[in-house]
């Protein structure tokens, strides 16, 4: 999946992806993970994803991530924080109280970069790319993440031959295989998904599970 794709995507304003309210699944599990109540939260491929305000509520310092110029423009502007914006190597660095937000490409973030992060929140990041891509973006997340110790992250799975990605299904097996080797995986939550989401039914999608992940770092 190139980089143009997503920058057009927010040109055009085809973000469907983008939720309106904050993520169910981010208020009645980010209670599994154990960390400590100021830590800072990475959220790649975040966005203007209102889950950060979530976390930000929280108590929690929010580094997010995300391609898009216009995605970071709105997050700031649509909730009324006032950015300071500085260089920062290959990104720009948008910043407001508790939430830093690197204008870039994931894959160009270094493990200094997120040095005091403690946890990913991974929403539609992980299953916003093809199979070729997702290994890569684990490999790069625990490269640059291997201080953080537990990741929520949260899955889409459906017969991929009815619908063209993104979002991609991801099963649990891949989880298992692409994540099982460093952390323990646990399931926290697996539910049918086709009620919430029409316009999969309308793509011709029959069947569709969410999944919830725990993963520890072992
Ligand atoms: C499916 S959306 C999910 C956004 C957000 N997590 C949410 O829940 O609303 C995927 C996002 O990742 C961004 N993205 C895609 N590839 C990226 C990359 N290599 N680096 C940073 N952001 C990327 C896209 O611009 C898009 O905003």
């Amino acid at each position: 999946m190139q980089t143009d794709f997503w920058l057009e995507r927010w040109e055009q304003n085809q973000i469907g992806f983008h939720e309106k309210e904050v993520n169910d699944h981010l208020i009645n599990f980010w209670g599994a993970l154990n960390i400590l109540p100021e830590s800072k939260v990475f959220v790649p491929f975040c966005g203007k994803s209102r889950d950060m305000l979530w976390l930000l509520a929280q108590g929690y310092e929010v580094l997010g991530v995300e391609l898009s110029p216009i995605a970071v423009k709105s997050f700031f502007s649509e909730n009324d924080l006032e950015p300071r914006i500085t260089n920062h190597g290959d990104f720009q660095r948008w910043e407001a109280e508790g939430v830093s937000i690197y204008l870039g490409n994931f894959f160009d973030l270094n493990a200094e970069d997120l040095i005091d992060c403690s946890a990913v929140y991974d929403r539609a990041s992980l299953i916003a790319l093809p199979p070729d891509m997702r290994q890569r973006y684990v490999d790069h997340l625990r490269t640059i993440a291997h201080v953080i110790s537990q990741t929520l992250l949260v899955t889409l799975e459906y017969d991929q031959s009815e619908m063209q990605g993104p979002p991609f299904s991801v099963n649990k097996n891949e989880i298992y295989k692409m994540f099982g080797e460093g952390c323990d995986v646990e399931c926290l939550l697996e539910e049918n998904a086709l009620d919430k989401n029409d316009h999969f039914i309308q793509k011709g999608l029959t069947c569709l599970l969410e999944s919830v992940y725990l993963l520890n770092k072992r």
